[in-house]
């Protein structure tokens, strides 16, 4: 199995680390566009393998496709992060550019590669993959679901004073602030609902914090999150590479599933070999389908903004 992680910044080094970590795989290589930051975060990284006992081999490069030919699965982490008094407008078009750019040199070194994206607005990144790689559906997945479960779950363990390996839960639709949908009518405590332990105040805490997560870290660290995001795509990856029908929630292209059609949006799906291997239809309440159509509304708009 050869990864490919493009961005070799926080998220991306985060990702290699994480996968080279867990031992699954063969190869990773980094790409970067900066000069020969890729090849020292690969080199940083292989001197950790003694260390931390793993043999997957890790090389860096500075936008040289070559070298990523013949991956299974590449991860998409460059481009640039939100700043202050950037316009919406402003950081599609860059992001977009760069996703666009990457996936194309991606495609044409590996044709059967599944892609996993994770550059923001994730969302509308893993729509415009969809729109111009000419990759099956099937092998292009956003992740975002992963990562808001995480912090769903880090919330859900914290208000009901449990180990985090008591509850269980899954954030869907969005990976947005807004468009988030942490589904608290589905969520556990060893499979007795958590609305049994919890107050209401208590519910509404445990969905705001899990729908500001991000944007909470980002205020404590000046930048966005690493650790979190690179550990979500590396269960991910995992789930590809060893053929684990692992259910996860993703950003999926959707094609009548929860009433959307054309969009890429977060919903819970199983994960293996083949990348997406079936899309799971949840019975959601009234009040969960109309939060999924707004959010699905939301991120229509987003990709609205987009130019192919
Ligand atoms: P970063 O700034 O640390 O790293 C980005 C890297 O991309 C940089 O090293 C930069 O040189 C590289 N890059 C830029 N253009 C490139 C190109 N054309 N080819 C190759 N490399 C290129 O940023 P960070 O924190 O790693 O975040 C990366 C992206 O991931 C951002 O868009 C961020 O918003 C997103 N993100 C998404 C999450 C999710 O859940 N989907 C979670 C966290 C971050």
């Amino acid at each position: 199995m050869k990864v490919t992680v493009v961005g070799a910044g926080a998220v991306g080094a985060s990702c290699a680390e994480y996968i080279a970590m867990k031992n699954f795989c063969s190869e990773v290589v980094l790409v970067d566009i900066k000069e020969g930051f890729a090849e020292g975060k690969a080199m940083d990284l292989m001197q950790t393998a003694s260390l931390n006992g793993f043999d997957t081999k890790i090389t860096g490069t500075t936008g040289d496709y070559s070298k990523t030919a013949g991956s299974d699965v590449a991860v998409i982490t460059s481009g640039i992060p939100r700043k202050p008094g950037m316009t919406r407008e402003e950081l599609i078009g860059i992001n977009a550019g760069i996703v666009k750019d990457v996936t194309a040199n991606l495609v044409k070194h590996s044709p059967n590669v599944t892609i996993i994206v994770v550059s923001n607005p994730m969302d509308t990144m893993a729509y415009l993959v969809h729109k111009t790689s000419g990759l099956p559906k099937h092998k292009i997945i956003g992740m975002g679901g992963a990562l808001d479960s995480a912090r769903f779950k880090y919330r859900l363990a914290e208000a009901l004073e449990a180990p985090i390996s008591d509850v269980d839960g899954m954030v869907i639709a969005a990976h947005s602030d807004t468009g988030m949908l942490p589904l608290l009518s589905k969520a556990t405590r060893n499979g007795v609902p958590v609305t049994s332990f919890l107050t209401e105040e208590q519910q509404a805490y445990v969905v705001e914090e899990t729908k500001v997560g991000g944007a909470t870290l980002t205020k404590l660290l000046g930048t966005s999150a690493w650790y979190a995001p690179g550990a979500a795509v590396s269960v991910m990856v995992q789930a590809i590479a060893c053929d684990q029908k692992k259910m996860i929630p993703c950003s999926l292209m959707l094609d009548g599933e929860y009433g959307q059609s054309d969009i890429c949006l977060g919903v819970p799906a199983i994960i293996g070999k083949n990348g997406v291997e079936k899309i799971v239809e949840i019975e959601l309440t009234e009040a969960e389908k109309e939060k999924f159509a707004t959010a699905a509304a939301a991120v229509r708009e987003v990709n609205g903004d987009l130019k192919f």
